[in-house]
């Protein structure tokens, strides 16, 4: 199947991104760069084995195909070299559900739970939300590169009683992959302070052209009895909608736990459309993710490259991976008037940074990037036209 990838004008689709910004932004006639999903049509497989399955007219209890985990199985060694057996995978609805399920588990009332700021905000919402104590230990930026402050993330464990860290790898908002020897130093630190590791890879897939090989944490050996891994295809081929994601558990006991807490909130598989779309998406999908990849690292450098020119104090930080780019525009704007630039001149809607973790962030805004080039070259034309005056 040869694809070619299709923009669509979502407006009036009832989708989140396009349709629904006044929740967040009081108004809705903005350029929705925010949100994490893309305007792309999806892999042409997962379009039609959804319509086929609308076609057949009867939507009553499914059973989740064999398929749908061996296409899951298959692309992650292919992909990932990642070993993943069956019976490690439970379902759910996304996967920021279970972040939440396994800070109840793990953690109690009060016990700390670490992120590595500025980070994806429903980490934070899953601590304060549970009333757990939120501890962060900020990454370090050095001009736009961001890497972990290892003493300090240790140091934070130790003082604050942290009893889990959540992990965003890649790490949204910044578009760092982290290296095997950064996700090692990581997990060291966390056994030796007996830390459980929620590890989010939802990412996982959108890894940059000429970027190192994304690190699955299943494949750094010794540590499965002290973590989850979660993942989906929502990212990789657009298809939150689906809800369906892996959370995948190697060890006998956790499996055992988490399956308890399940059954306890009654929760055991998703919608059928979802199934077969992202069974599909994985079989099929490979051809669509790299095209779109381009695309995305097209849009990455566009930003890049017409900021650097436009405006040189801006600071963009590379996108090694994710569709997500950290951009600080504090040189340029006062504390407190992002708004003012990004909504009210330039009526665009991004993900504003001190969403992610507080106002020390408050000078960067987060672009979704997956979205067409003339989208992303008029977002940056009225951003450029809006500072310089
Ligand atoms: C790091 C990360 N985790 C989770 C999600 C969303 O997960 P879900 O919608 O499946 O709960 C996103 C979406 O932006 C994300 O960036």
């Amino acid at each position: 199947m040869s694809e070619t990838i299709k923009y669509v004008d979502r407006v009036g689709t009832n989708c989140n991104k396009w349709d629904n910004m006044t929740a967040r932004f009081g108004e809705n006639d903005l350029m929705a760069l925010w949100v994490a999903d893309m305007d792309f049509v999806v892999p042409e497989a997962a379009r039609q084995a959804a319509m086929k399955y609308a076609e057949f007219g009867i939507y009553g209890y499914y059973m989740v195909p064999d398929g749908y985990y061996d296409a899951f199985i298959n692309w992650e060694k292919k992909y990932h070299n990642c070993e993943v057996k069956r019976e490690w995978i439970r379902f759910s609805p996304g996967v920021v559900s279970p972040i939440n399920w396994w800070v109840n588990m793990k953690t109690k009332p009060g016990d700390g739970v670490i992120v590595m700021t500025p980070v994806y905000y429903p980490f934070l919402d899953a601590i304060n939300n549970n009333g757990r104590k939120l501890i962060s230990s900020d990454l370090v930026n050095n001009n736009g590169v961001y890497t972990v402050d290892f003493a300090d993330f240790e140091k934070k464990i130790a003082d604050n009683n942290v009893k889990a860290f959540i992990l965003s790898s890649p790490h949204n908002p910044v578009g760092r992959v982290w290296t095997r020897e950064e996700l090692e130093q990581m997990l060291a630190i966390c056994r030796k302070h007996n830390v459980f590791v929620i590890a989010d890879e939802i990412h996982h897939d959108l890894i940059m052209p000429g970027h190192r090989e994304h690190t699955e944490i299943l494949n750094i050996p010794g540590y499965t009895d002290m973590l989850v891994a979660i993942t989906a295809g929502s990212k990789t081929f657009n298809l939150a909608g689906c809800q369906n994601s892996f959370v995948i558990l190697p060890d006998e006991k956790l499996r055992e736990e988490f399956d308890a807490f399940l059954n306890s909130i009654r929760i055991r598989n998703g919608n059928a459309f979802g199934y077969v779309a992202v069974e599909a998406a994985f079989r099929e999908g490979r051809e669509w993710l790299d095209k779109v990849i381009e695309i995305i690292n097209s849009n990455a450098k566009y930003v890049e490259t017409e900021l650097k020119a436009q405006l040189p104090k801006a600071v963009v930080s590379p996108l090694e991976g994710t569709y997500l780019q950290w951009i600080d525009l504090g040189a340029y704007v006062e504390q407190g008037k992002m708004k003012e630039l990004i909504q009210d001149k330039c009526r665009i809607a991004v993900d504003y940074g001190d969403w992610f973790g507080g106002d020390r962030f408050a000078g960067f805004i987060r672009f979704n990037l997956a979205t067409s080039p003339e989208n992303i070259k008029e977002a940056v034309a009225r951003i450029v036209k809006n500072i310089k005056g």
